[in-house]
Parts: C-alpha cells; structure tokens; sequence
C-alpha cells in the first residue's frame, strides 16, 4: 500500500487541508493524483494555483479516489458523510479525518460502507513541513492503512502513533500548541523592541531562539526542567527572570489554560 499508488481527494482545501496538498507536492507526489473541493471562490482559486482538480462536487471522481481526508470543520463532518453516502465510494477507501474532536467511531457510525479510518492531529507547522500529527485507527482499518497515514503525514513533519482516548490532550498540547508559542513570542519580541532593538532584530532573536530551544530538548535527550537549569545561574539574570514568572504563577496559568482547551476539545464534535 504505497504512497505513489493512492488517488487522493481532500474534502475541504482550507487552511489545513492545503498544507496538507503542500506538502504531498513537495515530496513529489504527482498533482495528477490529487483533486480536492471547497465552497467559497477565494479557497476554490487557491486549490487551483497548485495545479490540482478543484471542485465544489466531487462525485464524479470519488470512485476512483483511494484516500479521502477529511478537512472540514468537526460541525460540518456529518453533512459531508451523508453527502459520500451518496456517493459510489469503494469499501477500500481509505478515510482520514483530521477534524478535531471527532471520535473514529463517531466516523464509522455515519459512514454506510465499511470504510477503513484514520484519525490525525496535525498542527499549523505543517504549513512549512515543521508540523507533528499524531494518528490513530479505527476498526476497520489495519496496520498497512496506519503505515500509509504515517507516511503520509511524514511528508508535513513528524508523526506519532498515539491512542485515540488521548487526543483531546493532544489536541490542547500540539494542535493548539503554536499559539501558546506565538504568545510567548509576541511578548518577548514587544519587550525587545522597547529596549530599543528593530522590530526585524527582535523577530529573528525571538523566533532562532524559539527554534534553538526545541532543538535542544529534541536533539539531547534532556528535559526542559534541566535545561532550563543551565541557563539560569543563580542570581544571574535569567533566574530573575524565571523567579518573577514562578512567583506570578505563569506555569500553573499555562497548565490551567491547556486543560481548559482539552475540555473544549472534548466537546468539539459532539453535534
Ligand atoms: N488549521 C490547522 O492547523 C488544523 C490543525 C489541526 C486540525 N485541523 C482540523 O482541520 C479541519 C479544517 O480546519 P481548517 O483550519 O483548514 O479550516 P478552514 O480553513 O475553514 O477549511 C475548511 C474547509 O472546508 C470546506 N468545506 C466546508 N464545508 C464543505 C462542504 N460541505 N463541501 C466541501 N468543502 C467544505 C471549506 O470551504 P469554504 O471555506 O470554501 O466554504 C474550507 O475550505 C478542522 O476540522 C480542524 O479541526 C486544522
């Protein structure tokens, strides 16, 4: 079940589901494989400019269509099932649904045919390849169909295997993840340019250190708590800094503010 032999039809070419055909592109996947479909004119011209079959109504193709990914918002996952319902999809499609707070079984209960499903959690990095999905599978589907979601998302960044009862975290920690990031970022880069740095200094200071940061814990096997020690020399002027944002509390408003967006995510797809 390679890459390089599936028909791909994205339902929804938003935001994601553009990066989505982006990164399928890059990694040279043929344009010739691929359609997908929007409502509004401004999505429907951007589908086109990258070179693939754009439409509002896909049935003419869905037959001939191996994976579907799902790129719509959660509200609008059962209308577009009940449209595919209608449509002369295969029982070997593969369905892959990155719609956040939506169940597989959910999925699979809408769906007349015995479709094979994948759940994702991608993020917005996946714009720029930099993204991390974690997938999951349904009852349908086998570990081949995983493999091919795996490499699949491959293509956008990193890809976990991760048990469907933790996506609501997931989503709250990575899906959610780079705006508490852009937060942090915004401050830092406002604070610089009060000190008298240009806005473009303080952009590439923040955001190469945003990057060196995550490089660190990712590429040295060492926890952030550790790190975070080798920065900060007593008395020095990062442990003033850490001891103003401890003694405010900013770590138990940041885990307050990520379990409050795994409860949103909880109830996102339950329409
Ligand atoms: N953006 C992310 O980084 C990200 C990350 C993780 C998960 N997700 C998930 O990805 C999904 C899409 O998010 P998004 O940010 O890409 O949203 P978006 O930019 O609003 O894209 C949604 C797309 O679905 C299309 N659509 C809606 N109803 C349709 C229908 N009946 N037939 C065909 N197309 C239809 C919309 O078309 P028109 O706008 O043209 O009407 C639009 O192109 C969501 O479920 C979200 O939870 C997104």
């Amino acid at each position: 079940m390679s890459l390089s032999n599936q028909k791909i039809g994205v339902i929804g070419g938003g935001r994601f589901g553009r990066a989505f055909i982006s990164g399928l592109l890059k990694s040279q996947f043929s344009s010739k494989n691929i359609w997908a479909s929007a409502r509004s004119e401004a999505n429907l011209s951007a589908i086109q400019k990258m070179g693939i079959r754009s439409a509002e109504n896909f049935g003419d193709w869905i037959s001939d269509t191996t994976l579907v990914l799902l790129s719509v918002k959660p509200a609008q996952i059962k209308g577009i099932i009940e449209k595919l319902n209608q449509m002369p999809l295969s029982e070997k499609t593969l369905i892959i649904s990155v719609a956040a707070g939506t169940s597989i079984s959910k999925i699979e209960k809408l769906l007349t045919k015995k479709c094979p499903v994948i759940r994702a959690m991608p993020n917005s990095p996946c714009t720029v390849q930099e993204g991390v999905t974690a997938i999951c599978k349904g009852s349908n589907a086998t570990k081949e169909h995983l493999e091919l979601a795996r490499v699949l998302f491959s293509t956008l960044g990193k890809c976990l295997e991760i048990d469907e009862v933790h996506f609501d975290s997931v989503t709250a920690l990575s899906g959610s993840g780079p705006a508490y990031y852009y937060l942090l970022m915004e401050v830092m880069i406002e604070a610089g340019i009060k000190e008298g740095l240009t806005r473009e200094q303080a952009v590439d200071l923040v955001a190469q250190t945003a990057r060196g940061a995550a490089t660190m814990v990712q590429n040295l096997n060492r926890s952030p708590t550790d790190l975070k020690k080798d920065v900060a020399t007593p008395g020095g002027c990062t442990a003033e800094a850490l001891k103003i944002l401890e003694e405010r509390n900013v770590p138990s408003i940041f885990a307050e503010a990520i379990s409050k967006a795994t409860a949103v995510a909880a109830n996102l797809g339950k329409n």
